[in-house]
């Protein structure tokens, strides 16, 4: 008779025993995706999620055109995005800013120089997934409609930078679900969020509780890092001459120098203008510097150049985000140092 019973409840233990295993469980690491957590917390999927009836695209084919440009990925050829650029020109590939929830030149600028990557107009890719607003701010200046579509749609935002940044060809279905499932690689970790053991501990104890309203700490994780990429165009100083008035510090001035500038213009990298650690280059920024020319850099900082038809490779301008005031005097203060 017992041994009856426990035929008979056999099915309902197995059944108990399954479904608490597929109840949500995630358990979190440094290495957990920040949007994986959102998402069974119970945060709505963004319009960029990869589109579940394409197949025919990978994350191989998108990383070797965000890095190279052209290639080919088993077997079949990726035609040349751009003869000018490839995305890393202007954006890196790895995290950024120290504290990813503030807009600060100068901290960005020494955790870059600190992590042997360069300090970059354009805003990383890394995390880009988990932003919602594009092109922000000025940006709508410069390009004017071009900007509506993408400022809360991510493929629109990669087709507009793969033709008006990166001077280049539109990218096809495949191709631009290619790069959205490279940059799905590149999303934030919970490591990147810097909680303390308090929030860390708070956002276990939700997920191990699903009769807990979990609103609270889907705004908590996401006060942790920006939504956006703020972008303000600032004007050169009304006086070059005498620029802004603040007093530049060169040792800045080196790493701002040799974190950016260089990133493209050394060897010509991506720029037919050369620069290098030669006095002949300091000499040249020198001259210019204050003056109302294509080649000072104050006028390329903050106006950038324009593409020019037949050559089109162009320097982006850095916005207010992108490089200080102080940063700037600091760049005229080492260039000054070192022509002399
Ligand atoms: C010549 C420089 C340059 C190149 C090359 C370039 N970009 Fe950009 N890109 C920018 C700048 C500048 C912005 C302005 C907004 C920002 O990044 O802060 C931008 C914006 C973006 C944005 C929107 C970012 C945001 O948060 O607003 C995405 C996404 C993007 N680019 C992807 C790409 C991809 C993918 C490629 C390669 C196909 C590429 N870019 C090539 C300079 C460039
Ligand atoms: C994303 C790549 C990139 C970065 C970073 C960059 N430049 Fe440029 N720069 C260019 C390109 C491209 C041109 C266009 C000229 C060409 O290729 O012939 C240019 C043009 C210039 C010119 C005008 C040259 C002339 O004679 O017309 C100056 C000066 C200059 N850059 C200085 C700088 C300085 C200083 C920095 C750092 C604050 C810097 N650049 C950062 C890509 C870049």
């Amino acid at each position: 008779m017992k041994k009856l019973l426990i035929f008979a409840l056999l099915p309902l233990v197995i059944f108990l025993a399954t479904s608490i295993q597929t109840k949500n469980t995630l358990e979190i690491s440094e290495g957990t995706s920040v949007w994986e957590l959102l998402k069974t917390l119970g945060e709505p999927a963004p319009n960029h999620e990869l589109n579940p009836s394409m197949n025919d695209y990978s994350v191989e084919m998108g990383r070797v055109i965000v890095e190279d440009g052209v290639g080919a990925v088993k077997g079949k050829k990726i035609r040349l995005q751009s003869k000018h650029f490839v995305c890393t020109s202007c954006h890196n590939i790895k995290k950024e800013d120290p504290d990813l929830a503030k807009v600060d030149p100068q901290a960005r600028l020494d955790y870059c120089a600190e992590s042997g990557i360069p300090y970059l107009q354009g805003t990383t890719l890394y995390g880009a997934v988990n932003r919602s607003l594009f092109y922000n701010g000025d940006y709508e200046k410069k390009y004017g409609d071009l900007v509506k579509p993408t400022r809360n749609n991510l493929r629109e935002a990669i087709q507009l930078c793969a033709v008006e940044c990166s001077q280049g060809r539109r990218l096809n279905s495949t191709e631009l679900e290619s790069v959205l499932a490279y940059l799905w690689t590149i999303d934030l970790k919970l490591e990147d969020l810097n909680l303390t053991d308090a929030e860390y501990q708070k956002v276990q104890a939700h997920l191990k509780d699903d009769s807990k309203d979990h609103k609270e700490v889907i705004t908590l994780l996401k006060s942790k890092y920006r939504q956006d990429s703020p972008a303000t165009f600032v004007a050169p100083p009304a006086d070059r001459k005498q620029g802004s008035g603040l007093t530049g510090d060169p040792a800045n001035g080196k790493k701002f120098y040799e974190t950016s500038c260089l990133h493209c213009h050394e060897n010509e990298r991506y720029s037919f203008f050369n620069l290098d650690d030669s006095k002949q280059s300091f000499c040249y920024l020198k001259g210019h510097f204050g003056k109302y020319s294509h080649a000072s850099v104050y006028q390329v900082a903050r106006w950038g150049t324009p593409p020019h038809p037949g050559k089109r490779a162009y320097m982006p301008q850095y916005t207010a985000e992108k490089m200080s005031e102080q940063q700037l005097a600091d760049l005229r203060a080492y260039i000054e140092s070192r022509a002399d």
